[in-house]
């Protein structure tokens, strides 16, 4: 199965313009605990470089792009995120990180859960024995 879990979003427009309406365990399969974003990203900036014991997220550039890379220990795969109408969902103990962002680039992140930082799992070599462990 593919690591890339993406979400379409029906676009609500009308002649007016569009509309994204995200709703917890409807159109993302969990109850959304958090939201951030991720703006004015520095020029030739990389981030995320981490795993989440627990956490899930679903990740969506509003505005502009960035390229989501995703790894399981198994597999990587990588996909630009380029559109409002476009979700991806990271599960846990999946390593992402995010590269190339657009000036412009807003990233918007809806996750399972309030901020944890002992959730976090930051050295790749650390990922890599818990995944094999599981
Ligand atoms: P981090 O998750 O490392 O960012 P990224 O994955 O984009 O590289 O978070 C950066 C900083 O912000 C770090 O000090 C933790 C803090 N932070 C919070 O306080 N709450 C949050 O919800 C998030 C996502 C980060």
């Amino acid at each position: 199965m593919s690591l890339i879990k993406l979400i379409d979003f029906p676009s609500l427009g009308d002649d007016r313009g569009s509309l994204v309406a995200i709703e917890g365990n409807k159109n993302i399969p969990f109850d959304i605990k958090r939201i951030y974003y991720i703006f004015g990203t520095q020029k030739d900036i990389a981030r995320g470089f981490h795993a989440h014991k627990e956490l899930n997220q679903v990740a969506i550039c509003i505005t502009g792009k960035c390229r989501m890379f995703l790894d399981n220990g198994n597999a990587k795969e990588d996909v630009w995120l380029d559109s409002a109408t476009k979700g991806i969902l990271i599960d846990n103990m999946v390593w992402h990180e995010m590269h190339e962002f657009s000036d412009d680039c807003v990233l918007l992140v809806l996750a399972s859960a309030h901020y944890d930082e002992s959730d976090y799992i930051r050295d790749y070599q650390c990922f890599l024995r818990v995944q094999k462990n599981d």
